[in-house]
């Protein structure tokens, strides 16, 4: 995905993502983040394509990595991190290459690491890895997939929410408002309607199977359709090193 959408998106991304989606996306959030919090209820948590930081600040970890290639996106996600008490405590460049942030309030901590998620390391292995409208994104899935499993402990957990492709009819009429109306409505309030457009071709591109296949070292412990039944949810716990 072209990046330089993301950076030109970044300040207007919260409120265009509420009126396109009719808070919908939030709703999502919610039932992925009660979800998962049925399986593991704190630890360390890899956010990956955080664009503005919503999930894991849903979330609350008391450590989290947040991975996020757009430099105005971190700056929108440190912004945010700063609003809730959380204090800068170093800019380094480390972690092979990759700038990151350190955030701090109290014990809790949260690095924010400008990279993608085919390339990006973590110091150490964590427990949960969250994609929530994030596959579709990377540029490619497969590489994508695999550098996160590596940053995740055996046992851990990897839970997704995607819009995938799908021949229900309601699924044809929401792409069809993704391609049609949201370029109209986002550009009323981004100017951004040709990017738009862009960003709602990148929907019809995933199928739920060709996902599925680069987890064959994971157990699905839950799938489910979220309403309306255009995204899904796939939480799933890793069982073994990726073949
Ligand atoms: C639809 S947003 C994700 C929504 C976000 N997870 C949330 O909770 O609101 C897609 C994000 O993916 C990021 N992205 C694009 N290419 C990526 C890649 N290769 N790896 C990781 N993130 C990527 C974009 O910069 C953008 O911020």
């Amino acid at each position: 995905m072209d990046i330089k959408i993301y950076d030109k998106l970044a300040q207007k991304y919260d409120l265009a993502t509420k009126i396109v989606s009719f808070g919908i996306e939030e709703l999502w959030r919610w039932m992925f983040k009660r979800g998962i919090k049925k399986y593991i209820k704190n630890g360390m948590l890899l956010d990956v394509a955080s664009a503005t930081g919503e999930m894991a600040r849903a979330m609350d970890f008391d450590k989290m990595y947040l991975v996020e290639p757009s430099s105005e996106m971190v700056k929108v996600i440190v912004e945010k991190f700063e609003k809730k008490g959380y204090k800068k405590k170093d800019f380094e460049v480390v972690f092979e290459e990759s700038p990151h942030i350190k955030m701090k309030k109290g014990e809790k901590e949260v690095v924010i690491i400008q990279n993608t998620a085919e390339n990006v390391k973590l110091p150490e292995k964590v427990d949960l890895i969250t994609a929530f409208m994030a596959l579709r994104n990377f540029d490619d899935l497969q590489k994508g997939i695999k550098n996160l499993d590596s940053n995740l402990k055996n046992g851990g957990i990897f839970a997704i929410v995607e819009m995938v492709k799908s021949d229900s009819l309601f699924a044809k009429f929401i792409l069809w408002y993704m391609n049609n109306i949201v370029p109209l409505i986002a550009g009323i309030f981004t100017g951004m309607k040709q990017e738009y457009k862009l960003l709602g071709k990148s929907i019809d591109s995933l199928k739920e199977e060709d996902i599925l296949k680069n987890f064959k070292n994971y157990k699905i412990i839950k799938k489910q359709k979220l309403i309306f039944p255009i995204a899904t949810m796939i939480i799933m716990r890793k069982d073994g090193e990726n073949s």
